[in-house]
Protein backbone atom coordinates (compact mmCIF):
# COMPACT_ATOMS: atom_id res chain seq x y z
CA UNK A 1 0.00 0.00 0.00
CA UNK A 2 1.45 3.33 -0.94
CA UNK A 3 -1.05 5.74 -1.18
CA UNK A 4 -2.02 8.47 1.65
CA UNK A 5 -5.54 7.49 2.34
CA UNK A 6 -6.56 6.86 5.78
CA UNK A 7 -8.63 4.12 7.11
CA UNK A 8 -10.94 3.76 10.31
CA UNK A 9 -12.54 0.58 10.49
CA UNK A 10 -16.04 1.08 12.66
CA UNK A 11 -17.58 -2.30 14.18
CA UNK A 12 -20.53 -1.82 12.87
CA UNK A 13 -22.73 0.96 10.50
CA UNK A 14 -24.18 3.03 12.75
CA UNK A 15 -20.61 3.46 14.55
CA UNK A 16 -19.35 4.18 11.69
CA UNK A 17 -22.21 6.81 10.93
CA UNK A 18 -21.80 8.66 13.70
CA UNK A 19 -18.24 8.98 13.17
CA UNK A 20 -18.80 10.54 10.02
CA UNK A 21 -21.49 12.54 11.26
CA UNK A 22 -19.40 13.83 14.50
CA UNK A 23 -16.42 14.81 12.17
CA UNK A 24 -19.01 16.75 9.70
CA UNK A 25 -19.69 18.46 13.22
CA UNK A 26 -16.81 19.51 14.01
CA UNK A 27 -15.77 20.69 10.73
CA UNK A 28 -19.22 23.11 10.56
CA UNK A 29 -18.04 24.31 14.28
CA UNK A 30 -14.83 24.89 13.31
CA UNK A 31 -16.01 27.02 9.80
CA UNK A 32 -19.62 27.67 9.98
CA UNK A 33 -19.56 28.83 6.09
CA UNK A 34 -18.43 25.81 4.99
CA UNK A 35 -19.09 24.37 1.79
CA UNK A 36 -20.25 20.62 2.30
CA UNK A 37 -20.48 18.44 -0.77
CA UNK A 38 -23.26 15.65 0.10
CA UNK A 39 -24.12 11.83 -0.92
CA UNK A 40 -27.63 10.09 -1.23
CA UNK A 41 -27.98 6.47 -1.31
CA UNK A 42 -28.28 4.15 1.57
CA UNK A 43 -25.48 4.82 3.21
CA UNK A 44 -25.42 8.55 4.21
CA UNK A 45 -28.97 8.07 5.77
CA UNK A 46 -27.72 7.60 9.02
CA UNK A 47 -25.16 9.71 9.15
CA UNK A 48 -28.44 12.44 7.79
CA UNK A 49 -29.89 11.54 11.21
CA UNK A 50 -27.14 12.36 13.55
CA UNK A 51 -26.54 15.70 12.29
CA UNK A 52 -30.28 16.46 12.27
CA UNK A 53 -30.13 15.30 16.00
CA UNK A 54 -26.85 17.40 16.58
CA UNK A 55 -28.86 20.51 15.12
CA UNK A 56 -32.18 19.87 17.27
CA UNK A 57 -29.88 19.58 20.23
CA UNK A 58 -28.47 22.91 19.23
CA UNK A 59 -25.20 21.32 18.89
CA UNK A 60 -24.56 22.68 15.22
CA UNK A 61 -26.28 25.40 12.96
CA UNK A 62 -25.90 24.87 9.06
CA UNK A 63 -27.07 28.86 8.80
CA UNK A 64 -24.29 29.92 6.92
CA UNK A 65 -23.25 26.36 5.15
CA UNK A 66 -23.75 25.86 1.56
CA UNK A 67 -24.48 22.44 -0.11
CA UNK A 68 -23.80 21.03 -3.27
CA UNK A 69 -25.21 17.32 -4.32
CA UNK A 70 -23.13 14.70 -6.25
CA UNK A 71 -25.55 13.91 -8.58
CA UNK A 72 -29.29 13.28 -9.22
CA UNK A 73 -31.20 11.49 -12.22
CA UNK A 74 -31.91 12.40 -15.78
CA UNK A 75 -35.90 13.06 -16.02
CA UNK A 76 -36.50 13.81 -12.47
CA UNK A 77 -37.83 16.24 -10.80
CA UNK A 78 -36.82 17.61 -7.00
CA UNK A 79 -41.22 16.66 -6.58
CA UNK A 80 -40.22 12.56 -7.52
CA UNK A 81 -40.30 10.90 -4.76
CA UNK A 82 -36.89 8.76 -6.41
CA UNK A 83 -34.92 12.54 -7.13
CA UNK A 84 -31.77 13.02 -5.15
CA UNK A 85 -33.49 16.56 -4.51
CA UNK A 86 -36.12 14.96 -2.85
CA UNK A 87 -34.16 12.63 -0.83
CA UNK A 88 -32.07 15.26 0.58
CA UNK A 89 -35.01 17.37 1.81
CA UNK A 90 -36.94 14.35 3.33
CA UNK A 91 -33.68 13.02 5.17
CA UNK A 92 -31.47 16.48 5.76
CA UNK A 93 -32.74 20.03 4.10
CA UNK A 94 -36.44 19.81 6.05
CA UNK A 95 -34.79 19.35 9.62
CA UNK A 96 -32.12 21.70 9.79
CA UNK A 97 -31.76 25.79 9.06
CA UNK A 98 -29.42 25.80 6.33
CA UNK A 99 -31.10 28.39 3.42
CA UNK A 100 -33.06 26.80 0.42
CA UNK A 101 -30.55 28.99 -1.65
CA UNK A 102 -27.24 27.94 -0.57
CA UNK A 103 -28.28 23.79 -1.14
CA UNK A 104 -27.76 22.91 -4.61
CA UNK A 105 -28.68 19.20 -6.58
CA UNK A 106 -27.72 18.95 -10.00
CA UNK A 107 -31.01 19.91 -12.46
CA UNK A 108 -32.10 16.39 -13.94
CA UNK A 109 -34.57 18.35 -15.98
CA UNK A 110 -33.01 21.20 -17.33
CA UNK A 111 -34.03 21.89 -20.80
CA UNK A 112 -30.11 22.21 -22.11
CA UNK A 113 -28.46 19.89 -19.39
CA UNK A 114 -24.95 20.63 -20.74
CA UNK A 115 -25.57 24.17 -19.52
CA UNK A 116 -26.68 23.35 -16.33
CA UNK A 117 -23.55 21.34 -15.69
CA UNK A 118 -20.73 23.99 -16.78
CA UNK A 119 -23.51 26.30 -14.26
CA UNK A 120 -22.89 23.98 -11.15
CA UNK A 121 -19.51 23.56 -11.86
CA UNK A 122 -19.23 27.48 -11.92
CA UNK A 123 -21.53 27.71 -8.85
CA UNK A 124 -19.15 25.29 -7.21
CA UNK A 125 -16.29 27.17 -8.01
CA UNK A 126 -17.74 31.00 -7.12
CA UNK A 127 -18.31 29.11 -3.16
CA UNK A 128 -14.65 28.65 -3.23
CA UNK A 129 -15.03 25.29 -3.74
CA UNK A 130 -15.59 21.82 -1.50
CA UNK A 131 -14.44 22.18 2.01
CA UNK A 132 -15.75 18.68 2.91
CA UNK A 133 -16.99 16.03 0.59
CA UNK A 134 -18.88 12.70 1.85
CA UNK A 135 -18.66 9.73 -0.41
CA UNK A 136 -20.50 6.53 -0.70
CA UNK A 137 -18.99 3.84 -2.57
CA UNK A 138 -21.08 1.48 -5.78
CA UNK A 139 -20.54 -1.87 -5.73
CA UNK A 140 -18.69 -1.97 -8.91
CA UNK A 141 -16.53 0.78 -7.44
CA UNK A 142 -18.13 4.07 -8.98
CA UNK A 143 -18.37 7.62 -7.08
CA UNK A 144 -21.05 9.99 -7.63
CA UNK A 145 -22.61 8.27 -11.17
CA UNK A 146 -19.09 8.08 -12.26
CA UNK A 147 -18.92 4.54 -13.74
CA UNK A 148 -15.90 1.86 -14.21
CA UNK A 149 -13.83 3.53 -17.35
CA UNK A 150 -14.31 7.07 -15.93
CA UNK A 151 -11.85 9.63 -16.36
CA UNK A 152 -10.14 10.90 -13.66
CA UNK A 153 -10.00 14.47 -14.37
CA UNK A 154 -13.70 14.23 -15.30
CA UNK A 155 -16.20 17.24 -14.91
CA UNK A 156 -19.84 17.71 -14.58
CA UNK A 157 -21.76 16.09 -16.95
CA UNK A 158 -24.16 13.42 -18.45
CA UNK A 159 -23.18 10.19 -17.79
CA UNK A 160 -25.04 6.61 -18.19
CA UNK A 161 -25.30 4.03 -15.79
CA UNK A 162 -24.55 0.72 -15.97
CA UNK A 163 -26.25 -2.30 -15.45
CA UNK A 164 -24.77 -2.92 -12.07
CA UNK A 165 -25.95 0.34 -11.18
CA UNK A 166 -29.48 0.21 -12.25
CA UNK A 167 -30.10 -3.53 -10.50
CA UNK A 168 -28.44 -1.83 -7.37
CA UNK A 169 -30.39 1.16 -7.19
CA UNK A 170 -33.98 -0.66 -8.12
CA UNK A 171 -34.23 -1.58 -4.44
CA UNK A 172 -35.43 1.82 -4.37
CA UNK A 173 -37.88 1.92 -7.04
CA UNK A 174 -40.65 -0.28 -7.95
CA UNK A 175 -38.19 -2.24 -10.79
CA UNK A 176 -35.44 -2.12 -12.94
CA UNK A 177 -37.33 -0.40 -16.07
CA UNK A 178 -38.13 2.75 -13.37
CA UNK A 179 -34.72 3.37 -12.45
CA UNK A 180 -33.55 6.33 -15.02
CA UNK A 181 -30.72 5.26 -17.60
CA UNK A 182 -28.80 8.62 -17.12
CA UNK A 183 -27.88 10.54 -14.40
CA UNK A 184 -26.31 14.56 -14.25
CA UNK A 185 -23.02 13.62 -11.83
CA UNK A 186 -20.12 15.65 -10.46
CA UNK A 187 -16.57 14.15 -12.36
CA UNK A 188 -14.09 12.62 -10.72
CA UNK A 189 -11.61 15.64 -11.14
CA UNK A 190 -14.48 17.87 -9.43
CA UNK A 191 -14.89 15.40 -6.62
CA UNK A 192 -10.77 14.76 -6.42
CA UNK A 193 -10.60 19.11 -5.77
CA UNK A 194 -12.69 18.55 -2.71
CA UNK A 195 -10.03 19.59 -0.11
CA UNK A 196 -11.02 16.71 2.91
CA UNK A 197 -13.22 13.93 1.20
CA UNK A 198 -14.57 11.28 3.53
CA UNK A 199 -15.68 7.88 1.89
CA UNK A 200 -18.01 5.82 3.97
CA UNK A 201 -18.86 2.00 3.30
CA UNK A 202 -20.51 -0.48 4.83
CA UNK A 203 -21.66 -3.98 4.45
CA UNK A 204 -20.51 -6.98 2.87
CA UNK A 205 -21.61 -5.91 -1.13
CA UNK A 206 -19.16 -2.82 -0.96
CA UNK A 207 -15.57 -5.39 0.27
CA UNK A 208 -15.14 -5.93 -3.05
CA UNK A 209 -15.16 -2.55 -4.75
CA UNK A 210 -13.40 -0.89 -0.90
CA UNK A 211 -10.59 -3.13 -1.33
CA UNK A 212 -9.99 -2.62 -5.00
CA UNK A 213 -9.98 1.11 -4.88
CA UNK A 214 -7.53 1.14 -1.74
CA UNK A 215 -5.12 -1.80 -3.12
CA UNK A 216 -4.48 -2.05 -7.13
CA UNK A 217 -3.08 1.25 -8.63
CA UNK A 218 -5.14 4.10 -9.45
CA UNK A 219 -7.31 2.92 -12.56
CA UNK A 220 -10.44 4.05 -15.07
CA UNK A 221 -11.74 0.30 -13.27
CA UNK A 222 -12.47 1.29 -10.24
CA UNK A 223 -13.24 5.33 -10.35
CA UNK A 224 -12.69 5.15 -6.60
CA UNK A 225 -9.25 4.29 -6.55
CA UNK A 226 -8.50 7.83 -8.00
CA UNK A 227 -8.87 9.00 -4.76
CA UNK A 228 -5.48 7.47 -4.12
CA UNK A 229 -4.07 10.46 -5.78
CA UNK A 230 -5.32 13.05 -3.99
CA UNK A 231 -5.02 14.45 -0.22
CA UNK A 232 -7.05 14.33 2.77
CA UNK A 233 -8.60 11.48 1.99
CA UNK A 234 -10.39 9.39 4.85
CA UNK A 235 -12.70 6.06 4.20
CA UNK A 236 -14.78 4.87 7.19
CA UNK A 237 -15.80 1.78 7.18
CA UNK A 238 -17.34 -1.34 9.04
CA UNK A 239 -15.92 -5.04 9.25
CA UNK A 240 -18.46 -6.00 6.88
CA UNK A 241 -17.06 -3.49 4.29
CA UNK A 242 -13.63 -4.02 4.99
CA UNK A 243 -13.09 -7.86 5.51
CA UNK A 244 -11.41 -8.04 1.74
CA UNK A 245 -8.53 -5.97 2.88
CA UNK A 246 -5.16 -7.33 2.91
CA UNK A 247 -3.16 -7.72 6.34
CA UNK A 248 -1.42 -5.40 5.25
CA UNK A 249 -4.04 -2.22 4.94
CA UNK A 250 -5.76 -3.89 8.23
CA UNK A 251 -2.81 -3.55 10.11
CA UNK A 252 -2.43 0.14 8.90
CA UNK A 253 -6.25 0.95 9.68
CA UNK A 254 -7.43 3.23 12.59
CA UNK A 255 -10.25 1.45 14.73
CA UNK A 256 -12.82 3.38 15.89
CA UNK A 257 -15.75 3.06 18.49
C1 LIG B 1 -25.59 5.58 -5.97
C2 LIG B 1 -25.13 7.06 -5.89
C3 LIG B 1 -23.79 7.16 -5.23
C4 LIG B 1 -23.78 6.27 -4.01
C5 LIG B 1 -23.79 4.84 -4.46
C6 LIG B 1 -23.96 3.85 -3.33
O1 LIG B 1 -25.84 5.15 -7.24
N1 LIG B 1 -25.07 7.73 -7.15
O2 LIG B 1 -23.52 8.51 -4.90
O3 LIG B 1 -22.62 6.48 -3.25
O4 LIG B 1 -24.69 4.61 -5.49
O5 LIG B 1 -25.26 3.84 -2.84
P1 LIG B 1 -25.71 3.13 -1.53
O6 LIG B 1 -25.21 3.93 -0.40
O7 LIG B 1 -27.21 3.11 -1.59
O8 LIG B 1 -25.14 1.76 -1.55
Amino acid sequence: MNHKIEIRIAEDPKFAAKHVALEFAKAIRKNPSIVLGLATGGTPVEVYRFLVDYYQKGEISFEQCTTFNLDEYVGLGPKHEQSYRYFMQQNLFNHIDVPEEKTHVPDGIAQDLKKACQDYEAAIKAAGGIDLQLLGIGENGHIAFNEPGSDARGRTEVVELTENTITANSRFFGSTDDVPRKAVSLGIGTILEAKEIILMATGESKAKAVARALEGEPCGDSPASFLQTTNKVIFVLDLAASQLLSEATCQAAIQIS
